[in-house]
């Protein structure tokens, strides 16, 4: 028998453990056999991973790709470009676009523009407001992945539901049998002290930072919770950003709620004194924490497994929006948001090499659990026989720098992880058993990138 593509001579990772001196067999785009080099037939292409690490696709359920109506910023093809070469081969993206995706027309567009050009896989949230609860059946048969509540104001201004509306998109979202997740900060709170600060001249990034308190987002998290323990549904915090919030999603699941949480590398890495260093480009909503809700964070939510996934919040915005000229300049000029999609993986691969967590431990979070918590398992996040031959080969040694964030693949690529040091890096990219991404090039073309079916 000759299959398609082998890859040899790498290790090979998966959130069950690890397998050394290995290789993986593909056909038709999906995988034909995992094991040593003995057991692998022969291929019409070979490619030799020089002892790297193979995982299963990072799979990142949480970018903003702008496209439809925001490509100004980015677009489906520079987003899942940045994806390739950072790694990652399914990308989740969300609502907040131009038009919202709102209804099934406008998921219907934003799939048809991911189709013509996305390099790596892809799925949409659709978001649910006051004017499109009795539209959640037809959402959930266009295809959506799942849905989206904005509670607190944020880029978009997308307008939350009343908690009545909430209740009621909850039950109607149960039947769907799909999860809702939510922008969980607490509006009223964050609107008050953005106000306040705002008349009282407090103009610094680090104000913008303290005008979205902790408790903006652990009420949120506690509420929704309630809410899910009431109706049954099942939900998900986006970008947890604080170890309070995570011991908020840590009680909720010990009631038994189905609740999933995910963080972000930029939470684990920096605290808030990057708003002091860098400014305004690291201006995020909700914004980095102190350094003792860091360290909560990484005690509950990684050691203590409150947080489900990792995922980027990968937010592009023009380096005139980002006020990348006037950093420490009128913060409320400013916009929130940042790129991730090329830093995720090389963060990831630090903190292993800082034994903060093991490479199956990442492996878990970063492509298993996402696939899992959103209905994408085993085909996406898993090595098993027949599923989609999506791989990441990572150089868990490679020590590089993010110098001139310009060698970015994204539309826009202000990042406050420029300047940072990491310890590896994903070499190769592989989406259904074509290479996507190899030796710093985007070799897959635009369009191959397909919609992750979902029932
Ligand atoms: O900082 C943010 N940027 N937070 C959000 O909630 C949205 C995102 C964006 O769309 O730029
Ligand atoms: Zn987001």
């Amino acid at each position: 028998m000759t299959v398609d593509l082998v890859v040899r001579n790498c290790t090979v990772v998966t959130a069950a453990g690890r397998v050394p001196d290995a290789g993986v067999a593909v056909e038709d785009g999906r995988i034909a056999a995992v094991g040593r080099p003995d057991h692998l037939p022969d291929a019409d292409r070979v490619f030799d991973a020089d002892g790297s690490v193979l995982v299963p696709g990072i799979v990142d359920c949480h970018i903003h790709n702008r496209e439809p109506g925001l490509e100004y910023k980015e677009d489906w093809e520079s987003a899942t470009r940045a994806a390739a070469a950072g790694g990652v081969t399914t990308v989740v993206g969300m609502p907040n676009t131009d038009p919202v995706i709102d209804r099934p027309e406008h998921l219907e567009l934003k799939f048809e523009r991911g189709e013509a050009s996305a390099h790596v896989d892809f799925q949409s949230y659709a978001v649910v407001t006051s004017e499109n609860l009795e539209l959640i059946p037809e959402i959930d048969e266009a295809g959506a992945l799942g849905f989206k509540i904005f509670l607190g104001s944020t880029v978009g201004d997308v307008p939350p539901p009343n908690d009545g509306e909430i209740l009621e998109a909850m039950e109607r979202i149960r039947e769907t049998g799909k999860r809702l997740g939510f922008h969980e900060e607490n509006g009223e709170i964050i609107d008050h002290y953005t106000e306040q600060f705002q008349a009282e001249g407090r103009n610094d990034p680090i104000d913008h930072s303290h005008s979205r308190p902790v408790i903006a987002e652990q009420e949120a998290v506690e509420r929704m919770i309630t809410f899910a323990e009431e109706t049954g549904a099942k939900v998900h915090m986006f970008h947890v950003s604080s170890g309070s919030a995570a011991e908020a999603v840590a009680r909720g699941k010990e009631r038994g709620v189905d609740v999933t949480a995910e963080t972000t590398p930029h939470y684990l890495w920096f605290t808030e004194e990057v708003m002091r260093e860098t400014g305004n480009p690291a201006r995020i909503q909700p914004p980095i924490r102190d350094a003792a809700e860091r360290e909560k964070l990484w005690e509950v939510g990684i050691d203590g497994e409150a947080i489900d996934c990792i995922a980027t919040d990968h937010a592009p915005h023009t380096p005139q929006e980002k006020k990348v000229d006037d950093p420490f300049g009128n913060t409320w000029d400013a916009i929130s948001g940042f790129v991730g999609l090329e830093t995720e993986v090389p963060a990831m691969l630090t903190f292993v090499d800082e034994d903060r967590l093991s490479l199956e431990g990442w492996v878990r979070r970063h492509s298993t659990r996402p696939a899992q918590v959103w209905g994408m398992y085993p085909r996406k996040g898993s090595l098993q026989v027949g599923t989609d031959a999506d791989f990441t080969i990572v150089d868990p040694d490679r020590e590089w720098t993010l110098e001139g964030s310009d060698g970015l693949h994204s539309k826009n690529c202000v990042t406050p992880f420029e300047g940072e040091s990491f310890v590896g890096k994903a070499v190769a990219t592989v989406v259904r058993g074509e290479v996507v991404y190899e030796d710093g090039t985007v070799v897959g073309d635009p369009g191959y990138g397909t919609r992750v079916d979902v029932d």
